[in-house]
């Protein structure tokens, strides 16, 4: 049964590949001064940046650059950002990037005039946002978190060793989203395939939960197979536009909001992944892939008769004549093959894990009660030796 919700995205879609064409246009609706937020420098080496800083000059910008957002951005830089967003007074911040440009964007946004803490306010207390706020819109380059459509902003911090996300409101939710299949060719693939993953468990994290006929399991089921269909292709052949477009709407439509709304939800994966992510720095993605097999097998018990679905509804997996407890174990098998073609991580000790830090990850993990089993630290501790 669907639970009561509200609906509300307020991000408008740009999608194609002219869909840098709509960047002028939009920003000809805020102030004269633009924070351009951008990674390590892919977007030098594309060309990427010399046609937005033409398409700001083009509309009389006065253009203020916060360059060098790290995959996986710190809480420390944060401080910085937020440092020039406020002292150069900018009427509004333009991320070209993948999840993290994005994600540090929507933190800058909100931590610019925040008098407290922001790190303390957001990421550790959670707290809602009470300071003025200023718009972000996006040019996204990498396909995966969904940040282009969300109000998700992930930030580490080096010396607490977490990993923490904020999930803000829908005034924070980009204002626009320039998504050009096109941009992400340029990705190298061990990103490209991590993007994949991370789409993969996005859908998996909202459909492990709950027991009811809820629509947003079929829509999940079909999410999941047109990624499943695509990252084989792309794989082969990163430039295949088919593929790589369908799956830059499905990692969007993966995280926007809208399937999680009326069921319940998971997350532990992206838990143990971002704790992970504190102790190593690892690819986000990367951190998902090497332990789901594992932490999916330990709820399998919890949760059988969705495992069973999900083995025949999205992987095909025949069941006549055999045990629920064999066809759920076939659908598992099916997806870690899958993984394989696409060439991510399966264990965690190609993301950096080790015996001695498997304490710590399981300590800085957070742990959440929608999915089939409540976790203890133990079982996050046995989940990591497993996945080791
Ligand atoms: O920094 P540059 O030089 O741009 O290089 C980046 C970076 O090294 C490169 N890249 C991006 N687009 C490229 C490209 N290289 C060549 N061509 C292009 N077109 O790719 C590398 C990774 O980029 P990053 O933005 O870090 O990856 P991703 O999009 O996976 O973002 C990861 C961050 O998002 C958070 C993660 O935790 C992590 O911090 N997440 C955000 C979520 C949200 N907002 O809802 C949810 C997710 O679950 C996730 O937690
Ligand atoms: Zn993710």
């Amino acid at each position: 049964m669907l639970g009561n919700f509200m609906y509300c995205n307020p991000t408008k879609l740009y999608f194609g590949e002219n869909s840098l064409d709509y960047l002028k246009g939009e920003l000809e609706n805020y102030g004269k001064k633009v924070m351009l937020i951008y990674g390590g420098g892919s977007i030098k080496k594309t060309g990427l940046y010399d046609k937005v800083i033409a398409i700001l000059k083009g509309c009389g910008k006065t253009v203020v650059e916060d360059a060098g957002v790290m995959p996986n951005p710190t809480s420390v830089k944060l401080e910085e950002g937020a440092k020039i967003a406020r002292e150069n007074g900018v009427d509004f911040i333009l991320a070209v990037g993948g999840g993290s440009v994005i994600d540090y964007a929507k933190a800058v946004s909100v931590s610019a005039y925040c008098d407290d803490d922001p790190w303390e306010k957001y990421f550790i207390r959670f707290e809602d946002v009470s300071c003025r706020i200023i718009p972000v819109g996006c040019v996204l380059t990498m396909v995966g978190t969904g940040s282009e459509m969300n109000g998700g902003s992930v930030i580490t911090n080096h010396e607490q060793k977490l990993k923490i996300g904020h999930v803000f409101g829908e005034n924070v939710f980009p204002k626009f989203a320039i998504l050009n299949p096109v941009l992400t060719y340029t990705l190298p693939r061990k990103q490209m395939v991590a993007g994949f993953f991370d789409i993969m468990s996005h859908i998996l994290e909202q459909y492990f939960s709950g027991t009811d006929d809820n629509t947003s399991d079929y829509i999940m089921e079909g999410l999941l197979k047109s990624l499943i269909h695509s990252a084989k292709i792309a794989v082969r052949n990163p430039e295949d536009y088919e593929a790589r477009s369908n799956i830059m709407w499905v990692a969007t439509w993966a995280l926007n909001t809208l399937v999680a709304k009326g069921k319940t939800t998971d997350w532990m994966v992206h838990m143990i992944g971002q704790a992970i992510g504190a102790y190593t720095d690892a690819t986000h993605g990367m951190t998902l892939s090497a332990v789901s097999l594992a932490y999916y097998r330990h709820i399998l018990p919890y949760g059988l008769d969705k495992f069973v679905r999900y083995a025949v509804n999205v992987w095909g997996v025949n069941p006549e004549g055999k045990e629920k407890q064999a066809i759920a174990e076939e659908g598992l098998a099916e997806m870690g093959k899958f993984m394989r073609e696409i060439g991510v991580a399966m264990r965690s000790s190609e993301v950096g894990v080790t015996e001695d830090l498997i304490s710590g990850i399981a300590r800085a993990t957070l742990i959440m009660d929608g999915g089939y089993k409540v976790l203890d630290i133990s079982e996050i501790e046995d989940i990591l030796r497993a996945s080791l």
